[in-house]
């Protein structure tokens, strides 16, 4: 039998994370790099290192170099107070609540979400249009095969806390995102999803099988399947593990 260990302080890390506003980002350790080259002229739009790969990516797959705008990425809690600030003072306070998440709470510090834009001349810093047919559609259909998912859904908003955000990716990679979406769950709805017993995915031909693992100390021992390929652990930012086994390479 395999096993490998998580360690407590782990919860905080990963692209699995929940961040909201009962779930503060509790450290910032991400390797960032910039996007220059996507973002509107004059801005410096960072991103996850893995999260900025895989976005560009999916953005050159659908030839959206020119007409998708990278509008906002990582955020300081610096930032994301001014944000706050700024749109209290101009927007009022059910309208902050709603489109800005509180400083600290953001998923924007995590340098795993992005908020996009069509190409216009111009485009609203919080509510940016990404609307949903042309190449901001396929966009879309492509999101998750790279990691992404919309975060902020409509009907989700009793679940999220957050408005309808058409504009927001997050990246939480695969299979994840595809299981996400093909049981339209939102992030909160994942760990308890994934506590009902492992789910397999299909993925180019490969099977995953993703299942939770409690944190059970500092040191938490899990048993993985006897023929496994690569596992990939990430935290919940809660109170456990999402471990994710892929098959043995043939
Ligand atoms: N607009 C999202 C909720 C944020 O501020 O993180
Ligand atoms: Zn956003």
């Amino acid at each position: 039998m395999k096993k490998i260990q998580c360690k407590r302080e782990d919860i905080g890390r990963g692209p699995l994370i929940l961040v909201n506003r009962d779930h503060p980002l509790r450290e910032s350790s991400v390797q960032l790099v910039p996007l220059d080259s996507l973002s509107p002229e004059g801005e410096k739009v960072c991103l996850e290192r893995c999260a900025a790969n895989l976005l560009q990516a999916c953005v050159r797959s659908v030839g959206g170099e020119r007409e998708i705008v990278l509008v906002s990425g990582w955020r300081s809690h610096r930032e994301q107070q001014d944000i706050w600030d700024a749109t209290l003072k101009t927007d009022g306070e059910a309208f902050t609540r709603k489109y800005v998440a509180l400083p600290g709470c953001s998923e924007h510090q995590t340098g795993l979400a992005i908020d996009l834009g069509r190409a216009a001349r111009q485009i609203d810093f919080i509510r940016p249009a990404f609307p949903y047919d042309g190449v901001c559609g396929r966009f879309r259909q492509r999101a998750a095969q790279y990691g992404f998912v919309e975060r902020y859904e409509q009907g989700k908003e009793g679940v999220t806390g957050i408005a309808h955000e058409p504009w927001h990716f997050r990246y939480v990679g695969t299979p994840h995102a595809k299981l996400l979406q093909d049981n339209s769950l939102s992030l909160e709805e994942y760990v308890p999803f994934l506590r009902t017993g492992p789910k397999n995915c299909l993925l180019e031909g490969r099977i995953a099988q993703v299942f939770y693992a409690p944190c059970a100390g500092e040191w938490t021992e899990v048993e993985l399947p006897s023929r496994c390929g690569r596992v990939q652990v990430s935290g919940d930012n809660m109170d456990g593990f999402i471990i994710t086994v892929w098959g043995e390479q043939r």
